[in-house]
């Protein structure tokens, strides 16, 4: 007799419907340029578009929540899709807090194919900074799954720059 396959665990479940939905992106040259871009302390911007697009699922899952999965998993590996140097101090690269967005879909825009929740997600995300609301549930996910994983990576950046705790768990 078969012994049932044991389910997948809501985090485990969140990775296969990132890898369905936005493999191609994931393997993008574009998003390949953001794995040299340092983002969040020692984060690049690609691990932390991942790890948007994997919390913003797992939330979703977790809340039993309805949403657009493509769009949002889509519109969040992108929503950081600018691609420069925040730190460079080059003309343009200035307020980045408030302009990124609008940079990151214009070239999301002109490299891929978005629906409009995917366009609403990127543009959004930086509510309440950007101070137009998000538009669809969405985009909430991943404009909060974004605030949640930027304290985590800066939290855990934070941490290991303290020397004490360097040399205890050199
Ligand atoms: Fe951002
Ligand atoms: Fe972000």
């Amino acid at each position: 007799m078969q012994s049932a396959a044991k389910p997948l665990s809501t985090a485990e479940l969140a990775v296969r419907l990132l890898e369905l939905h936005g493999e191609d992106l994931i393997s993008s040259a574009g998003m390949q340029i953001e794995k040299r871009l340092s983002h969040h302390g020692s984060i690049t911007c690609f691990d932390h578009s991942v790890a948007v697009a994997k919390m913003s699922v797992y939330m979703a899952l977790k809340l039993r929540v309805r949403v657009d999965m493509r769009s949002m998993v889509r519109g969040a590996l992108l929503h950081d899709y600018f691609l420069y140097d925040w730190r460079d101090g080059e003309a343009g690269h200035d307020l980045h807090g408030f302009k990124h967005a609008r940079r990151a879909l214009q070239n999301a825009e002109r490299d891929f194919t978005l629906s409009p929740i995917a366009r609403d997600v990127i543009v959004k995300h930086m509510f309440p900074l950007n101070i137009t609301p998000p538009r669809y549930r969405e985009s909430v996910f991943v404009t909060v799954a974004d605030k949640v994983c930027a304290v985590r990576e800066f939290s855990k950046s934070v941490w290991w720059m303290l020397p004490v705790v360097r040399r205890k768990h050199a």
